[in-house]
């Protein structure tokens, strides 16, 4: 019997006999040859059924296959540059063929074009479209990449509740459900209890879903979406945005290096990824805004999407357009740090000489991506935190252990959090969020 292998590994098997499983992507005849896709989980490869070289039984079996029926395919792997597939330059010569289930209703995603909500109707059978099958192969390098630096860099892992009876990132996302007769709110953040669990760690990140139930539907939104939050005591925000270009760099230098393949059949430039080391630049709000704004003035348009750039007030919060213009300016991910205090969530450290602005930073992505990371240094001051729970109209006793931390062996201490999503987005270089999770939850749209 010949060994069952995954077509990814084709290579280490040139010139042998094996067996592959999977289900069949597409196929062409002519008379007397039959070339099928067959694709395994791990990649797609041409297989050739010569009538010649196999019994009218399986000739006949390879004839009548359908799109997505599962096929058990043995024969000889044969390298050819010119063969299709992922990856490319194999083949197989086929000398066996088993079909374990026919397709004999029409699959509803023919090789044609569909309407996007078509799509999303059926994603359940669309993730085994190659691009989506690519994407999602990135999606889980970058996790795999997240977890590998975190872990090897003195970070602990520490699971944060999902079930929270309060606010992190501000009261309009939350959504709300019941827990035993009492009000709970699904994550929007682990980072309060992580600023509770670095007392007694150091450096720990927390990974998991969020849920923000986010009004607007824009390109980069999604309803439930992972993030990974890194917390540090003893870190300012400039040793906080070194962790993160350290990190960031990691994460998109060890995905060009395990998913190029991936990439390139997704049409990902591969060259702007190549560059994304650190340093990255840093400018302050102050100097965002005068850029936003002196290309408002003379009518300058932001270079991905041909809009005018529309000008900002100093105080506000930046629109995806003005992002977008910012980033687009550097060829790495920038850092615009010192957002007005106002804008932020309630636990950013005031900039002592400049208290309307907070030692923030967030990181925006290249090519229109948006902001992938968000985070700060978080404030020490009692006082002022009891205000900004106030002002915020937040639950004073929904936070009384939070301030605990402060009364308890207070330290400077930074962290961030960085949505997997955006990242998968701007890595892949897909023009929407909904293809970066197996099952997006959009607003309008929780099925399948
Ligand atoms: O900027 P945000 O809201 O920051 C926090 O939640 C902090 N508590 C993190 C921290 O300091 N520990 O969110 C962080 C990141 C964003 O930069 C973005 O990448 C992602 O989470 N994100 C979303 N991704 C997809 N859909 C949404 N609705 C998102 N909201 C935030
Ligand atoms: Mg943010």
């Amino acid at each position: 019997m010949a060994e069952t292998v995954h077509i990814e590994n084709l290579a280490d098997h040139v010139g042998k006999i094996v067996t592959i499983k999977g289900w069949l992507y597409a196929k062409t005849g002519k008379g007397k040859l039959q070339f099928l896709q067959v694709r395994d989980g791990t990649g797609i490869v041409q297989c050739v059924v010569f009538k010649k070289e196999v019994s009218q039984e399986v000739f006949d079996a390879a004839r009548l296959l359908t799109q997505e029926s599962s096929v058990v395919v043995t024969g000889e792997v044969r390298a050819d540059e010119r063969a299709p597939g992922i990856p490319g330059g194999f083949e197989l010569g086929v000398a066996d063929l088993v079909c374990v289930q026919l397709v004999t209703g029409e699959y509803p995603i023919a090789p044609k074009e569909h309407g996007i909500d078509f799509l999303m109707q059926h994603r359940h059978l669309w993730i085994r479209s190659s691009r989506q099958w690519a994407a999602l192969r990135v999606r889980a390098t970058i996790i795999k990449a997240i977890r590998d630096w975190l872990d090897d860099h003195g970070f602990l892992l520490m699971d944060t509740p999902i079930l929270t009876p309060a606010a992190c990132e501000g009261t309009t996302t939350l959504f709300q459900t019941d827990y035993h007769g009492v009000p709970a709110y699904l994550s929007q953040s682990g980072q309060l209890y992580n600023e509770a669990t670095i007392m007694a760690f150091g450096r720990v990140y927390c990974f998991g879903p969020t849920f923000r139930a986010e009004k607007s539907k824009t390109r980069r939104h999604i309803q439930e979406f992972w993030m990974v939050e890194p917390e540090a005591a003893y870190v300012d925000m400039w040793e906080n945005m070194e962790i993160q270009e350290q990190f960031v760099s990691y994460i998109v230098q060890t995905t060009l290096r395990e998913r190029r393949q991936e990439l390139e059949s997704l049409g990902r430039d591969l060259s702007r990824l190549e560059t994304i080391e650190p340093p990255f630049p840093r400018i302050h709000y102050d100097q965002a805004v005068e850029m936003i704004n002196r290309a408002a003035e003379t009518g300058e348009r932001i270079p991905s999407t041909d809009e005018p750039v529309p000008a900002i007030v100093w105080g506000d919060d930046f629109g995806a357009p003005h992002e977008t213009y910012v980033a687009e300016q550097f060829e790495k991910p920038v850092f615009v740090h010192h957002y007005p205090t106002a804008v932020k969530a309630f636990y950013m450290a005031q900039e002592p000489d400049r208290p309307e602005t907070c030692k923030s930073s967030d990181l925006l992505a290249p090519e229109g991506y948006g902001e992938i990371i968000g985070g700060g240094e978080r404030s020490g001051d009692l006082a002022f935190l009891e205000a900004q729970i106030e002002r915020h109209g937040l639950p004073r006793e929904a936070y009384e252990w939070y301030l605990d931390l402060r009364r308890f062996g207070s330290v400077p201490h930074s962290g961030f959090g960085l949505g997997v999503e955006r990242t998968v987005m701007w890595l892949c270089g897909l023009q929407h969020i909904r293809e970066t999770i197996p099952f997006p939850r959009l607003l309008g749209r929780m099925y399948p």
